[in-house]
């Protein structure tokens, strides 16, 4: 099954496909993540991306879509993947289509998770992660057990991201309104949009989306 989530900066985009990754082997497929990691690397994709991403603002359609059809490659036909950040534009949405369409796969299901968006700064400027081992955590919502401590690896070496500022925020919320939430029509006339309550805790989240996909 290959899916997409789909959701404003912040509405839980990344927890859920770990989630998913975690619980029904499929593989998560974070356009943010790989152009971090690219930024991180020093490669050609990082240093065209990373001013766009200091900024809130999106990276060009071809350099995403490009990185996307790449790692599909790698990962062969056999597992499932979850669209996490990708697409964001109507010209990713067309992509995508053709991407998947020439390795003989499809979509199978949108999640859209419906969110507030006032309560999402809160959880965004609450992020962080371990340098090390990548769990993610929040100042509120999912705390270390023992203070400045990874509950997964034991190191002490937590990030933020620079794009995790209110300014930036902002402007990441109106790409979201303007260049992603319009192609949500396009999956709608295909019916395979699943609306999903995204202001549940991250368990309820997950139930209800497991429940849209009929994984539960
Ligand atoms: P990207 O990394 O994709 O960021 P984003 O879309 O802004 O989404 P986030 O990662 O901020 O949020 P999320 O929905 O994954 O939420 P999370 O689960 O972490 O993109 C970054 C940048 O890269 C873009 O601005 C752009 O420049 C570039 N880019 C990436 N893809 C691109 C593309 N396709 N085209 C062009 N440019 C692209 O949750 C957030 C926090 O809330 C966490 O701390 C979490 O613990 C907490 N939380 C999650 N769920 C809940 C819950 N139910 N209750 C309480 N807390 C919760």
């Amino acid at each position: 099954m290959d899916i997409i989530l789909l959701g404003p900066p912040g509405a839980g985009k990344g927890t859920q496909a770990g989630r998913l990754e975690d619980e029904h082997g499929m593989v998560q497929l974070s356009t943010g993540d790989m152009l971090r990691a690219a930024v991180k690397a020093g490669t050609e994709v990082g240093l065209k991306a990373k001013a766009l991403m200091d900024a809130g603002e999106l990276v060009p359609d071809e350099v995403v879509s490009g990185i996307i059809g790449d790692r599909l490659d790698e990962l062969g036909p056999d597992k499932g993947v979850i669209f996490d950040g990708y697409p964001r534009t109507a010209a990713q949405a067309a992509s995508l289509d053709e991407i998947l369409s020439s390795r003989g796969r499809k979509l199978d299901h949108v999640i859209e998770l419906v969110v507030d968006e006032d309560a999402l700064v809160e959880r965004i400027t609450g992020r962080f992660t371990c340098g090390n081992c990548g769990e993610g955590y929040h100042d509120i919502y999912k705390q270390t057990a023992k203070d400045g401590i990874c509950d997964i690896c034991g190191l002490s070496d937590f990030k933020r991201r620079p794009d995790d500022n209110e300014e930036t925020v902002r402007t990441r919320m109106q790409e979201y309104r303007g260049k992603t939430a319009p192609i949500l029509p396009i999956y709608d006339e295909r019916g395979i949009v699943r609306k999903v309550d995204g202001m549940g805790s991250m368990s309820e989240v997950n139930d209800a989306i497991e429940a849209a996909l009929k994984l539960s």
